[in-house]
């Protein structure tokens, strides 16, 4: 390689005008004006135009006719101020005129376009990681991320946190999803588990003496994937000792503060607004609630309790609810066509219908008003604090499809009708959490967050004799709608550990057998501690304004937790099945791999 860069493409600006200077890159476009080659040149820092002109250089402007998209080259040239400025680009004021040209490769015709947003099929992107990552908006996620991790690196030893590595060849973690397993080739039949989370590990450094863990860690998780949800994503995992809730909220804030001023240029009012998790579930239907818009969702009990119209009163009567929300001024806006839709929508999440009411100066307008005495409508639209304009939408059913159908609508008519903008974080603490919940497959009582979470010093009765009212010292944070942190404060003596396996369903037996290593260290003088972890694709996703935390990972899986680049996960060779001590039972049909 001769010519080797002195600048960088995205950082020339008039000041350099005059000046001589090596570049190199990728070419991301070329256009052809007779004596005249343009041609954009590529590298992380953006783009310049480069002149190939033949009276400045024939064996450049000769080379520059053979040059192709995505082809490698070093240029040396001096800048000149352009003549028809490009007020898009930051460079657009410069160009640079070609005196010497060095093809370092050549390359095929990309199969994607090296352009952001490009609307090619994700599948394709994933197949060309290493092109879709040309990309300068992908480009930038990746600098977030990392941004992201010093500052959290930064932050965190400053505050006297030390990370410390936890193993990846592990028991099964207990976080409720299913355990990615690696067999053992030298013990015949045993398998390890990669970690769902380092939790187990982290209590026993606070009972090493560790006083304050953080590690920015891979965790793995086989469960259905969504937008936000990778089969290995990476936690910002901490524990501290002796410290209660506030503590750990505290540091967190200072934490959160921290990256979002460093990145976003925001300074975070704190203490971040607290909520209970029955409170969210009331006002917002879910336990993480957007709280950049209202909308909230609101009980027509009372209202609706002894209605004729039993698709209403009849859910109640069968313990469910009926609830509602008012889109403000909207009933203009949303033609029966567009209310049919956002019923398809509901029904996506078990709704078997969506009532609605438009309030309109001649009285309401509404397939149910025939149904529903005076006083009833009277009622409702008291309740809802309805006026001339709005539209009153309803769902009655048991409470998860209430709530499932209602939130998901809320969340999709906040973003359809801009009820935020998109440079506004809301961060929100989210409490009291239940100890458990029921599992509906095996209808048995699991963890809500994980057996080790402490529970409410006065629930402490309950968990045996009402285990589903007992509230959990568990809190999660919440960013504009997402989960983005999970913790608590942990169980710390091995009675109430035990307690709380009993509760669960272990026998004494199961959980020494599986946890048996912790319930022991327990018994050495183990000090109060809790902690909390971020999911870090998710924060990095929202601060970047992204949809997908794979726009956020350089090389994620599919939905179906494969890889499309490396063909991950492969069939293995018998040789291997064997060293492995592994028996393939379903035959797979070998692929040429
Ligand atoms: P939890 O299971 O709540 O807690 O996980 C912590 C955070 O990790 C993120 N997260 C995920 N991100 C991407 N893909 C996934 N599949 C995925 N699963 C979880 C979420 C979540 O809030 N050991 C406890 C923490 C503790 O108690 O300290 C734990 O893992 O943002
Ligand atoms: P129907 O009597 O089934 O024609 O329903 C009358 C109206 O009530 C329609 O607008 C339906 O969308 C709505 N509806 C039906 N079931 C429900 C339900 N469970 N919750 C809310 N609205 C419903």
């Amino acid at each position: 390689m001769k010519l080797k860069r002195t600048h960088m493409a995205g950082v020339l600006r008039p000041s350099h005008i005059g000046e001589q200077v090596t570049l190199n890159g990728w070419v991301q476009k070329r256009r052809d004006l007779g004596g005249l080659i343009f041609v954009d040149l590529r590298d992380k820092t953006g783009i310049a135009q480069v002149v190939f002109d033949h009276t400045v250089s024939r064996d450049a402007f000769a080379a520059g006719e053979t040059l192709g998209g995505e082809f490698v080259i070093g240029i040396k040239g001096t800048v000149k101020e352009r003549e028809s400025k490009n007020p898009d680009l930051p460079t657009g004021d410069i160009e640079i005129f070609v005196e010497e040209v060095e093809i370092l490769n050549s390359s095929k015709t990309p199969p994607i376009y090296i352009k952001d947003d490009d609307p090619v099929s994700e599948n394709l992107r994933l197949k060309y990681r290493y092109l879709d990552l040309r990309k300068s908006k992908m480009q930038d996620n990746l600098k977030l991320r990392h941004k992201v991790t010093k500052l959290v690196r930064e932050y965190m030893d400053g505050k006297d946190f030390i990370e410390v590595e936890t193993p990846v060849l592990t028991k099964p973690t207990p976080e409720g999803a299913r355990d990615y397993l690696v067999p053992s080739r030298v013990n015949e039949g045993k398998f390890f588990a990669l970690p769902q989370s380092p939790q187990l590990f982290k209590q026993l450094l606070m009972v090493a003496g560790t006083d304050r863990y953080f590690q920015i860690v891979k965790c793995f998780r086989d469960e259905d994937l969504r937008a936000d949800r990778q089969p290995e994503f990476t936690q910002i995992d901490c524990e501290m000792s002796f410290v209660d809730e506030e503590d750990i909220m505290e540091m967190n804030e200072g934490l959160m503060s921290y990256i979002l001023k460093h990145t976003k240029g925001i300074e975070l009012a704190t203490p971040i607004p607290r909520m209970t998790y029955k409170e969210a579930m009331e006002r917002f239907g879910n336990d993480k609630p957007d709280t950049r818009f209202g909308l909230e969702l609101i009980s027509l009990k009372d209202e609706l309790i002894n209605s004729e119209f039993k698709v209403f009163s009849g859910a109640i009567e069968r313990g469910g609810m009926v609830k509602g929300i008012n889109v403000e001024g909207k009933a203009e806006e949303f033609s029966r066509k567009d209310i049919t839709n956002l019923e398809k929508f509901t029904k996506d999440y078990g709704a078997k219908g969506l009532a609605w009411i438009k309030v309109t100066e001649n009285g309401v307008n509404s397939p149910i008003a025939k149904f529903l005495s005076e006083e009833e409508i009277q009622g409702i639209l008291d309740k809802m604090k309805a006026k001339t304009g709005d539209l009153l939408l309803f769902v009655a059913d048991e409470e998860n499809v209430v709530h499932g159908a209602l939130s998901n609508l809320r969340n999709n008519l906040g973003k359809m009708l801009k009820l935020y903008n998109d440079e506004q974080y809301n961060l929100l603490w989210v409490t009291e959490f239940p100890v458990f919940e029921r599992d509906e497959e095996s209808n048995r009582l699991v963890a809500k967050h994980h057996p080790f979470t402490s529970p409410v010093f006065e629930d402490l009765e309950v968990l045996e004799k009402d285990p589903e009212k007992a509230r959990a010292r568990a809190y999660d944070l919440v960013l504009n709608g997402y989960e983005i942190a999970g913790g608590s404060i942990r169980i710390h003596t091995s009675d109430i550990q035990e307690k709380m396996f009993k509760a669960l369903g272990f026998t004494k037996e199961e959980a020494y057998r599986k946890f048996g290593f912790l319930l022991e260290a327990f018994q050495y003088g183990t000090p109060p501690h809790g902690g909390i972890a971020y999911g870090l694709d998710r924060l990095v996703m929202i601060l970047a304004n992204e949809e997908n935390i794979r726009q956020v990972i350089a090389f994620p899986k599919t939905q179906n937790a494969s890889c499309l680049l490396t063909d991950a996960p492969t069939v293995i060779d018998q040789e291997q099945l064997d060293e492995l001590h592994l028996k393939v039972e379903k035959k797979i049909s070998r692929r040429a791999d």
